[in-house]
């Protein structure tokens, strides 16, 4: 009966709106149209403002990992020293992305669960003045932190390097200012908060990162060469065949965002991460970033006994998806995705059935905790009325 029924709250793909699906059935045009052009110059200018800049937003097909490698490819230069921030799972495939550029990577590895430190960052830079490029996560989806983009993006500036984030799970669901806080490329994927399909990664370039692209030598990558892509923005085009039905779901998906208005959608995020982690703390369940200030809006990672178990029920018995730990974290997290098109029901259906899957693998608790106290936050938030 319920072979194809799946409630996504895992931190990606997430569900699809229906006016988004709508939008992706239109019928193909020819991505050397005068139609086309017309699509994709609004989807650039509202990108722009979702992104908070005045440079040019990639847009490539392929996944988030593809506009990590042509932000890397296009940007790193022969020679240069690149410091690597990683925070976990995602922070690492960062860095194996710059390791495979002819770059010196110098690696900072923080503890899982924890954010990086800022200081270390200053000092690290202070005893390598030749660090050209910064890489950092802003939401690490394994571990469910967020690191302190503007902080990190201003000690980069005053260093004179570039800073080159990988928002793709934080994207709209958290505050990123592209521009005044000088970050120079943000790179993010249409399957987390912007609620579309797998298939597109979008990759912002600011003034700075533009510039150094054009002075400097053509990228290693044919396919992800970035200058291609910004030079054919003036045009309203892109270098190669675009996946044209997902650029259509993206207009659509962009024009609600604009239409709830990028401080709500934000503001949405933050409390659908508060109500889970009032939840999850009602319940005696230990959350892996206690610190709510280092805590991700669009994921929430929390240690469970039998945490694979209490999935399986989940998603066999009542047709809910969370996800589980990913590496050392195999087996004894679950993480929660709540991004996108998601709101508050949304997240009380997540806790009632999450405190189901625990009383049937055996934990005291009494049902209805978890639940009642996301739901006091909520009654409790102010503007929660569209
Ligand atoms: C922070 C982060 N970076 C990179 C990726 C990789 O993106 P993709 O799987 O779309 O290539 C993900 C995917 O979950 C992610 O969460």
């Amino acid at each position: 009966m319920f072979d194809e029924k799946t409630v996504l709250r895992i931190p990606g793909p997430t569900p699809v709106p229906p006016e988004v699906t709508r939008a992706m059935t239109h019928s193909m045009i020819g991505h050397r149209s005068g139609d086309f052009s017309t699509l994709f110059k609004e989807v650039q200018e509202n990108l722009r403002e979702l992104f908070q800049t005045s440079g040019d937003v990639a847009v490539i097909a392929g996944t988030g990992t593809a506009g990590l490698e042509a932000a890397v490819y296009s940007m790193v230069q022969q020679g240069d020293r690149v410091l690597a921030i990683s925070t976990g799972n995602f922070g690492d495939r960062f860095t194996d992305i710059a390791r495979r550029t002819e770059s010196e990577v110098l690696t900072m590895n923080c503890e899982w669960g924890t954010s990086a430190n800022v200081q270390e960052i200053v000092e690290t830079l202070q005893q390598y003045p030749d660090i050209q490029v910064v890489l950092l996560t802003h939401c690490e989806t394994s571990t469910g932190v967020l690191n302190d983009v503007k902080e990190i993006a201003r000690v980069t500036h005053e260093h004179g390097a570039y800073l080159i984030v990988d928002a793709v799970s934080s994207f709209v669901g958290s505050p990123l200012l592209m521009d005044e806080w000088h970050v120079d490329i943000v790179v993010t994927g249409s399957q987390k908060a912007l609620g579309l399909p797998p298939g597109l990664a979008l990759v912002a370039m600011g003034p700075r990162a533009i510039e150094r692209m054009k002075e400097g030598p053509a990228a290693r990558s044919f396919y992800f060469d970035l200058r291609r892509y910004q030079k054919d923005i003036s045009a309203s085009t892109t270098p190669w065949t675009p996946p044209v039905s997902l650029i259509y779901g993206l207009r659509q998906s962009v024009s609600m965002i604009l239409a709830e208005g990028l401080q709500k959608t934000q503001d949405r995020h933050r409390l659908l991460r508060d109500m889970t982690r009032a939840g999850i703390r009602a319940l005696g369940l230990t959350l892996m970033v206690e610190d709510d200030h280092m805590a991700s809006h669009t994921v929430t990672t929390v240690f469970v006994n039998h945490a694979d178990e209490v999935r399986k029920i989940m998603k066999n018995d009542l047709h809910l998806a969370v996800a589980g730990g990913q590496k050392q974290l195999a087996g004894k997290i679950i993480r929660i995705g709540h991004m996108g098109y998601v709101d508050a029901s949304d997240v009380l259906q997540c806790l009632a059935t999450l405190e189901i899957a625990l009383v049937k693998t055996g934990y005291d608790i009494t049902l209805g905790t978890g639940v009642g106290a996301a739901a006091e936050v909520y009654v409790h938030a102010e503007n929660t009325r569209n």
